[in-house]
């Protein structure tokens, strides 16, 4: 089905580049109320946001895709999230019928065999409870970061997401490092621990893992992949 791009998003586009997040979110939510939505992997790019949103009590759903298969380091950021805020972070589990006939079929580790059984369970771990998350909602927030993969240069800080049918916002896409870290020091913000521990980019506990000084950002994902193939499905570049 094909879905219209809708007339207000050279609008939004305008304004994101004319106000910082906090404005531009506050803008969001008066625009679209109870439409405006932020998904969480409890990234350290991810917890900027959330704090962002939570600290000024912004009312914008925060909610995460629960594979069922991430780290305990991540489960306990999800926690240390909810308590530091008092919040309820809404979780979205994989349909179980689908993820029952998978593994059954293929056993629990069919990732590490080939690339369509990654991409596979990616798409019933991740992609269609994300499909389910944003029913309903005209903004998705996100914490893509352009720095990340060369892939990422193409996403726009307001972008139509065809995929989805939805605009997308995406405020950290242009922050380095640097600017991730400071903010998160500088406002004590929780984080996943993995960061300290040479995790940049932090999925699935099997499908993740450290990286040396000097490697690519996205190293860690897949690395048994070739590099073009390393996206799960959830971020399609419309570039
Ligand atoms: S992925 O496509 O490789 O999995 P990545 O880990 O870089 O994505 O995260 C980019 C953004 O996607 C995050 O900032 C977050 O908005 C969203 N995201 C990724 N994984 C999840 C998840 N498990 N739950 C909710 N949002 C997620
Ligand atoms: Fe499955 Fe790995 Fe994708 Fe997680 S990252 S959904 S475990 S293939």
């Amino acid at each position: 089905m094909n879905v219209t791009i809708p007339d207000y998003l050279q609008e939004l586009v305008y304004y994101s580049g004319r106000l910082n997040m906090l404005e531009f979110l506050q803008l969001l939510v008066q625009r679209f109320p109870g439409q405006v939505t932020f998904s969480t992997s409890f990234s350290v790019e991810d917890q900027v946001i959330a704090h962002e949103i939570l600290h000024n009590q912004l009312p914008v759903e925060l909610f995460t895709l629960d594979t069922g298969r991430l780290f305990p380091e991540t489960y306990s950021t999800w926690n240390s999230t909810n308590s530091r805020y008092h919040t309820q972070i809404k979780a979205y589990y994989p349909d179980y019928r689908n993820l029952e006939g998978f593994i059954t079929e293929k056993g629990p580790n069919a990732f590490y065999e080939s690339v369509e059984n990654r991409k596979q369970c990616c798409f019933i771990r991740k992609v269609e409870p994300l499909k389910r998350a944003l029913q309903g909602n005209a903004i998705w927030v996100t914490g893509l970061r352009a720095e990340h993969s060369p892939e990422r240069t193409g996403h726009q800080l307001v972008e139509w997401d065809a995929g989805n049918n939805i605009v997308k916002y995406n405020p950290i896409l242009h922050w380095t490092t640097e600017d991730v870290r400071k903010y998160i020091d500088e406002n004590n913000v929780p984080y996943n621990v993995l960061h300290d521990k040479g995790f940049v980019s932090i999925g699935c506990a099997p499908c993740t893992r450290a990286i040396r000084p000097g490697e690519d950002f996205r190293a860690g994902r897949w690395w048994w992949e070739d590099v073009s193939k390393k996206e799960c499905g959830l971020h399609v570049s419309n570039a």
